[in-house]
């Protein structure tokens, strides 16, 4: 269980078709892994099924970053969970801080979306993370403590991640320090420990901001550290590479 990992790419709002014509790269990367580590990606979904097809048959997972919590309906430019496992989705990510934020999601909503991912056949990867402003007050561990508590449905832990994303840590540059990093998964692990038992030992925790080749190493060596969640340097093969190497 420990020494499995998972290194998740998450590309946002980047991509169309024609970036697709660099899949086989990661098809490869995700083939050339030691077997204990996974290489994913979360592909916007007008990349989904294309995606999907470039990678059957690899060991490049492929996901969404986001779905609706019902099945379908009268709901505009939003896309479900059957949707996403029918283009040949995976999993999807859930309760991304930026969707949060953007979108005002609440750990209800997430909750409310993973109980619909789940039916759907797809596996889980929730984040969770604190503010800059929550850190500084001393509150990191109680913010994510509930959000864990609010956004995780009754679920099989064996198809859960939780991603840690301190918000004030994506996309800046900025990382919290190791020993911060590790103190959280600790406390993740405490809180999945409670609730699922002995199965909670085996949820794999990934961390994620501002990952990069220089900080990867270091980041995936700290306790409770299943891998990692990666936004701007999953966009390119040659920044994401040394990270599944980092892993291995
Ligand atoms: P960056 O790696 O660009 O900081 O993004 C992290 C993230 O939000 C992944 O979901």
């Amino acid at each position: 269980m420990a020494d499995r990992k998972l290194i998740a790419g998450n590309w946002k709002m980047n991509g169309t078709h024609a970036d697709l014509e660099r899949f086989g790269a990661y098809a490869e990367l995700a083939a050339d892994a030691p077997q204990q580590v996974r290489v994913a990606l979360a592909v916007p979904h007008t990349l989904l099924f294309s995606a999907a097809e470039r990678a059957a048959g690899s060991r490049l997972g492929i996901g969404g970053e986001d779905c609706h919590a019902n099945e379908n309906g009268a709901h505009t430019g939003c896309v479900s969970a059957p949707m996403l496992h029918a283009a040949g989705a995976s999993f999807t990510i859930l309760g991304h801080s930026e969707r949060r934020a953007d979108q005002g999601e609440t750990d209800a909503d997430v909750k409310a979306k993973a109980e619909a991912a789940l039916r759907a056949g797809l596996d889980l990867i929730i984040c969770v993370g604190e503010t800059e402003a929550e850190r500084d007050a001393g509150d990191a561990e109680s913010v994510v403590g509930r959000q864990l508590a609010g956004s995780i449905p009754e679920c099989n832990p064996a198809r859960l991640t939780i991603a840690y994303e301190p918000v004030w840590a994506i996309g800046t540059g900025r990382t919290p320090t190791v020993e911060d990093v590790a103190a959280m998964h600790d406390h993740i692990r405490s809180a999945l420990a409670a609730r699922f038992g002995e199965a909670g030992q085996g949820v794999l925790i990934l961390y994620g901001g501002s990952v990069k080749a220089s900080n990867a190493a270091e980041l995936l060596s700290a306790s409770n550290v299943g891998g990692a969640l990666v936004g701007g340097a999953s966009l390119k093969i040659e920044d994401f590479r040394p990270i599944v190497e980092a892993a291995a």
